[in-house]
């Protein structure tokens, strides 16, 4: 009993994030067959257009812990985006990435309860169609890649830590060891049809994505990383050998590989399972905090997780006004401070 409460105690210390507001429960959000929970984390100013990132856990892990584990929820408060985390119904904690229905658009598994989180927020939280993403690590990861080749529909960008390619688990059960042991090898085209099998018939714009993997990762290894270039490579139709390769980006040791505008790749020599969140870098590559493009470029130039907002600009989304605030008025390039009411201004 007192062990257990020193434990619980070290590790709410240990993930405590400064977040303003709690996390919250929501249920009856839409079609939901296998149960998965649906936590909110709203900040008190809200973005507009307003974004939503879905923030997706480990095996063994829970909303909880990745609200307290990562930064999404900090940043939301600086930057006005809600994040949802969703809570995988498994009770090893990990998500359902191999089912047929997982895998495909609107047909049930753990990713229908997700996509219906996504529509609930839309209609109710009145979150930017436009501005929807997901990210997640390892089993979260994984989740990532089927909601990106499942509900293509729904999101614009996605950024996977650690995770393996959409249908690889396909056919197996809960854990699938020839995938995870990197020995699920297809051509550019199978990936690329697995993908394209997940939303028969879907035609529109497919979300960028972004993967992170460790190169001494044995949990997952990292030939996962290899086959995922080689299927968003073929889902977006470009070639499989990088356009720009940066080395000690954004860290020693990794490299950040770019293949055109929709695919980066990132390896991280020597790290193990998993690759650590870099929300900064996510951020970015969401559009959220970047001045740019819309997160083409590699990121080495983007805040630290941890640091404040530059005194100097204020990025994409970000408060540059209003009663009581006290921060720089100065937006990045190329947005503008707008008044959205006497309490908060806003770059967009
Ligand atoms: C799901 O099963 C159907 C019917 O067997 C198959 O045609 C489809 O390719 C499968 N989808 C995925 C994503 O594997
Ligand atoms: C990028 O360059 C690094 C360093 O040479 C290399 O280890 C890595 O495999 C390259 N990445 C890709 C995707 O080719």
């Amino acid at each position: 009993m007192i062990l257990k409460a020193l434990t619980t105690l070290a590790l709410a210390v240990a993930g405590a994030n400064a977040a303003a507001n709690q996390l919250q429960q929501v249920t009856n959000f839409g079609s939901n067959p296998t149960n998965v929970g649906m936590y909110v984390y709203k900040p008190t100013k809200l973005a507009s257009p307003l974004p939503l990132i879905v923030g997706m856990h480990y095996c063994t892990g829970t909303a909880q812990a990745y609200f307290t584990g990562t930064q999404y929820a900090n940043l939301a408060d600086q930057y006005g985006f809600i994040v949802i985390y969703p809570n995988a119904p498994d009770s090893g904690g990990c998500w359902d990435v191999h089912t047929n229905a997982t895998l495909t658009h609107n047909a049930g598994g753990d990713s229908l309860g997700i996509a219906s989180m996504v529509r609930y927020a839309i209609s109710t939280y009145g979150v930017d169609a436009n501005h929807v993403f997901a990210t997640g690590t390892s089993s979260g990861a994984m989740m990532t890649n089927v909601l990106m080749g499942a509900y293509p529909d729904l999101f614009q960008a996605g950024s996977a830590f650690s995770g393996v390619p959409y249908g690889c688990f396909e056919g197996s059960d809960m854990w699938n060891s020839q995938c995870a042991e990197g020995l699920v090898i297809k051509t550019p085209q199978e990936w690329g049809d697995l993908v394209r099998s997940g939303y028969p018939g879907y035609t529109g714009p497919r979300p960028k994505f972004q993967f992170w993997h460790g190169t001494a990762d044995t949990t997952l290894y990292p030939q996962n990383f290899w086959e995922d270039i080689k299927q968003w490579t073929n889902v977006f139709g470009v070639s499989q050998t990088p356009v720009t390769n940066t080395t000690n980006d954004p860290l020693p040791g990794y490299s950040w590989a770019t293949f055109g505008p929709n695919v980066d790749a990132i390896l991280a020599q020597g790290v193990g399972h998993t690759v650590p969140v870099r929300e900064s870098d996510v951020l970015n590559w969401f559009g959220i905090t970047n001045s740019g493009s819309g997160g083409t470029t590699t990121t080495s130039t983007a805040p630290p997780t941890t640091s404040s907002p530059a005194s100097g600009t204020v990025a994409h989304y970000g408060q540059c006004g209003g009663i009581g605030y006290t921060g720089s008025t100065v937006c990045a390039a190329p947005y503008t401070c707008q008044v959205s009411n006497s309490y908060y201004s806003q770059c967009l």
